[in-house]
């Protein structure tokens, strides 16, 4: 019963907050913005109109690796040629120097696949 009233008013909650139609995708971004925030956000922008140290992260999902015009990536990045999906985003936060050896990413190493999850999310929802 109790458990019932509490799913109840995080649904609402995620319905008030913005409303999307599937409401425990709303949860995910919700939940991954917080940790992109807390362990991502310090290197790198998703507005296109604020520089940042890493590349822009807007629109990530779906873009080839190392690619965003005019960003300084190593030449491992750059020279790597595959496209980010979320299974790659991933591998990367997981361990990026073994992804892509030679990275200028510092290691991060998120391995909890639920964070991952939600993070890999996030970046999906940020489209230009
Ligand atoms: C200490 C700074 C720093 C932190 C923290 C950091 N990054 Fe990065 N990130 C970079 C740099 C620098 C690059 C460019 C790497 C290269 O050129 O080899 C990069 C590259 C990337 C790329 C490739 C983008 C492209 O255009 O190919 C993705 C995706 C990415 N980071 C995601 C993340 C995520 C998600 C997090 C948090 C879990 C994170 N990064 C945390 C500095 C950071």
């Amino acid at each position: 019963m109790r458990k019932r009233f509490i799913l109840a008013a995080v649904l609402a909650a995620a319905l008030a907050s913005g409303a999307q139609a599937d409401p425990t995708q709303r949860i995910k971004i919700d939940a991954g913005r917080q940790f992109f925030d807390a362990n991502c956000h310090r290197c790198h922008s998703v507005d296109a109109d604020r520089k940042s140290y890493g590349p822009l992260l807007e629109g990530v999902v779906g873009r080839r690796a190392g690619s965003f015009p005019g960003y300084p990536y190593s030449k491992a990045l750059a020279a790597s040629g595959f496209v980010w999906t979320k299974g790659a985003i991933r591998a990367w936060i997981e361990a990026n120097d073994q992804l892509v050896p030679g990275t200028k990413m510092r290691h991060v190493g998120i391995t909890d696949p639920t964070v991952q999850d939600f993070i890999v999310e996030y970046l999906a929802s940020l489209q230009p």
